[in-house]
């Protein structure tokens, strides 16, 4: 199974620069053939700079027609310093002119994250209707243990076949998370991962170079179905990588 396209730019605001045109000829054409725009956000810290891009250099995109999800949350207070949806409404979301009922945080005010997994799965129906909702756009990013979204190794959110959204617990703080499962992944209409750093070039190698137990290192699995997969990396991130780059 291809690994998909692997782009290697010189720096993380290079290739900050290159996705964010991406993902604006991405929502331009979208809204041209669909009439509107499905984007899940990736969290952490490495999309800080694409969604300042994005905020900064292409706000006359069709923006009033974007739908916002997130492909994962901590289970944090939506003001909380470790929320990716605080993130992305500070770097992006606060800038551009999308509508409030556009962007749909995850829940994490309910009182049972497994509720906020089936409340957010509703929510997914709400626009994309029955069956594992198809994102023109998902941006996703990889830690260094490999996981991608709170899909961890060996974790039992790797086996969702009829979830589109369930409860995860990292290894990290904070631990219980959110996610959207590889169902959805591997239905976007476009998968984009960005990495950057020398912290995940042991990681990439378990994706792009030795898959052998791809649950070891959970990006490994994201592969759509119907639709396209880059990576987004740095050079720092992309030594050793040689064999598997297209430069
Ligand atoms: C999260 C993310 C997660 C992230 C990786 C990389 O909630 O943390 O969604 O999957 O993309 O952990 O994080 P960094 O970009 O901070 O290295």
């Amino acid at each position: 199974m291809s690994a998909g396209d692997v782009r290697v730019f010189p720096t993380l605001e290079d290739a900050s620069r290159g996705l964010a045109e991406e993902v604006a000829s991405a929502l331009r054409r979208a809204v041209e053939q669909r009439g509107r725009m499905a984007i899940a956000l990736s969290g952490g810290s490495t999309p800080r700079r694409l969604y300042q891009i994005l905020a900064r250099e292409h706000s006359g995109l069709p923006w009033p027609r974007t739908h916002v999800f997130w492909g994962d949350e901590r289970w944090v207070p939506r003001d909380s310093a470790d929320s990716n949806y605080r993130m992305a409404r500070e770097t992006l979301l606060d800038a551009v002119p999308i509508p409030p009922e556009n962007v749909h945080a995850v829940p994490t005010h309910m009182d049972r994250p497994e509720d906020a997994a089936a409340s957010y799965e509703g929510e997914l129906a709400g626009l994309f209707g029955d069956g594992p909702p198809r994102f023109d756009v998902m941006l996703l990013g990889m830690g260094e243990d490999g996981h991608t979204a709170s899909l961890f190794p060996h974790s039992p959110a790797l086996a969702a076949r009829d979830r589109w959204v369930v409860a995860a617990e990292a290894r990290a703080e904070p631990v219980q998370r959110i996610t959207m499962t590889l169902p959805v992944t591997n239905n976007a209409r476009a998968v984009h991962l960005l990495v950057a750093g020398a912290t995940k070039r042991e990681p990439l190698r378990c994706v792009l170079v030795s898959p052998e137990d791809p649950e070891r290192c959970p990006a490994a699995l994201v592969h759509p179905s119907d639709g396209s997969l880059t990576w987004w990396l740095d050079e720092e991130a992309a030594v050793g990588l040689e064999e598997a780059t297209t430069g």
